[in-house]
């Protein structure tokens, strides 16, 4: 992009956070950036704003921001970076496949980089592993239970989170299979696992708890250069109670950010 011309975003998906994200790019709430559109599964006739094909996305934006999931981002991510524009991913939790993160990484000359999303304190996580590495992270979310029924739960798992009347643990492991296992709701623990940059020193307890109006994600991490415990309570979309409200405007700020560094 041109010193001082405005840097091109399109969105990739327009649902909870897409929807938001498109809407204040096209209202001019960043700075410096525009949309150019948003890249859909198929065309929608009603949406005020102009849809792209991948193709198009590519040929005319430097940024291709994607809130679609993780299989869209497995499906586009290479072919974006290869074009030159770049990726800011939300649903990063599918660089827990190290084939796809090793594609992702050979990728360029497009730069991918990922939200922080629904979490804080990434930047400090970053700066200890840094100075002396994380000897070990625990992160630990907490959802209403209806928000974390999976495709691949068996019938009375369903029930027994339908139906909790206490906080239920539904999974304690490392962070790659929380990524895989809840793809909607731990792209979170793959932010910590990245920033940190090592998935095994990450564990994630994820716990279903029908009195959290809030999502709950508490991060606590220590080594040698201390420490640290965040906690985050965030409102839940008002279109998608599995994300975080919070979500599109951490995009737009990288949005902003990295349209600042350009001019
Ligand atoms: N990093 C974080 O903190 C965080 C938090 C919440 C969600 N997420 C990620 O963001 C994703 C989107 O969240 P959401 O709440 O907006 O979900 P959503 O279901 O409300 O919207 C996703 C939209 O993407 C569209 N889509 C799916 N595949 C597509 C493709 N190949 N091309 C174009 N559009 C496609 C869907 O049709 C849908 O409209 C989640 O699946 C999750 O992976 C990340």
């Amino acid at each position: 992009m041109a010193a001082g011309s405005m840097y091109r975003v399109g969105v990739l998906g327009h649902g909870a956070i897409g929807s938001v994200v498109a809407a204040q790019l096209a209202a001019g709430s960043v700075e410096g950036a525009r949309l150019e559109g948003v890249i859909l599964r198929r065309p929608n006739p009603e949406l005020e704003h102009e849809q792209l094909g991948i193709q198009q996305a590519l040929e005319r934006c430097d940024l291709v921001v994607e809130c679609a999931g993780q299989q869209a981002l497995r499906e586009h991510a290479v072919r974006i970076l290869f074009s030159g524009a770049d990726l800011l991913a939300s649903s990063m939790g599918a660089l827990a496949d190290p084939v796809f993160a090793a594609q992702v990484q050979a990728a360029g000359p497009g730069r991918l980089s990922c939200t922080a999303g629904a979490i804080g304190g990434l930047d400090l996580l970053g700066a200890a592993a840094r100075m002396g590495g994380i000897d070990q992270v625990l992160v630990t979310t907490r959802k209403l239970p209806a928000t974390l029924v999976q495709p691949w739960m068996d019938a009375q798992r369903r029930r027994e989170l339908e139906h909790a009347i206490s906080p239920v643990e539904v999974f304690r492991g490392p962070a790659a299979a929380a990524a895989q296992d809840f793809p909607k709701s731990l792209n979170v623990a793959a932010a910590v696992a990245l920033s940190v940059g090592d998935w095994e020193a990450v564990t994630v307890r994820l716990l279903a708890d029908p009195a959290a109006d809030l999502t709950e994600h508490r991060i606590e991490a220590r080594g040698p250069a201390g420490e640290y415990c965040f906690s985050m309570k965030n409102y839940p979309s008002p279109r998608n109670p599995r994300t975080s409200g919070i979500v599109p405007w951490a995009l737009l700020h990288s949005i902003q950010q990295a349209a600042d560094a350009r001019r």
